[in-house]
C-alpha cells in the first residue's frame, strides 16, 4: 500500500508557489511625474539652444540649483565640461550662444 507522506506534499507545495510567482511577474508599466523644472526665460538663441541641449541627461534642476552669480567664466567652463567630460554633443556655435544665455540669466 502507498502512503502519502508528508515530505511530497511539502514539494508540491513549494511548485504551485513557484508557478504562481512566474504568473504574477508579469510586465509592470510605471507613470513618472512629469517634468516640472524649467529654464528661467532669456536672451536668445542661448534660451532655446539651451532647452535644446541641456535636458537630455539631468533634469535642468541642475542648472538651476547653481548658486547665483558664478559668473560668465563659470558657466562657459560649466558647458565646456558638458561637452568634453560628459559628451554632450553641443557644436561650438550652440555651445557659445548657451553659455551666454547662462552667463547673464543665472
Ligand atoms: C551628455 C549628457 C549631458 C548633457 C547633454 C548635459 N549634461 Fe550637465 N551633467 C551631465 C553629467 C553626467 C553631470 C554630472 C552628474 C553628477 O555628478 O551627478 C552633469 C552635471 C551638470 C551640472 C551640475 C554641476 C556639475 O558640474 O556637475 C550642471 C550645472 C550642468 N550639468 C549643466 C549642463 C548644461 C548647462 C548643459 C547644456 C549645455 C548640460 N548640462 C548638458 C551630463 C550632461
Amino acid at each position: 500500500m502507498t502512503t502519502c507522506r508528508p515530505r511530497t506534499f511539502g514539494a508540491v507545495f513549494i511548485l504551485a508557489f513557484a508557478l504562481a510567482g512566474t504568473a504574477l511577474a508579469a510586465p509592470k508599466t510605471y507613470k513618472l511625474p512629469d517634468e516640472t523644472a524649467t529654464l528661467k526665460p532669456g536672451s536668445e538663441p542661448g534660451f532655446e539652444a539651451a532647452k535644446n541641449n541641456c535636458t537630455a541627461c539631468h533634469s535642468v534642476d541642475y542648472i538651476n540649483y547653481q548658486p547665483s552669480r558664478k559668473g560668465q567664466a563659470f558657466w562657459d567652463a560649466e558647458v565646456q565640461k558638458m561637452i568634453k567630460v560628459y559628451k554632450a554633443p553641443i557644436d561650438e556655435k550652440d555651445a557659445k550662444a548657451i553659455a551666454e544665455y547662462l552667463g547673464q540669466t543665472y
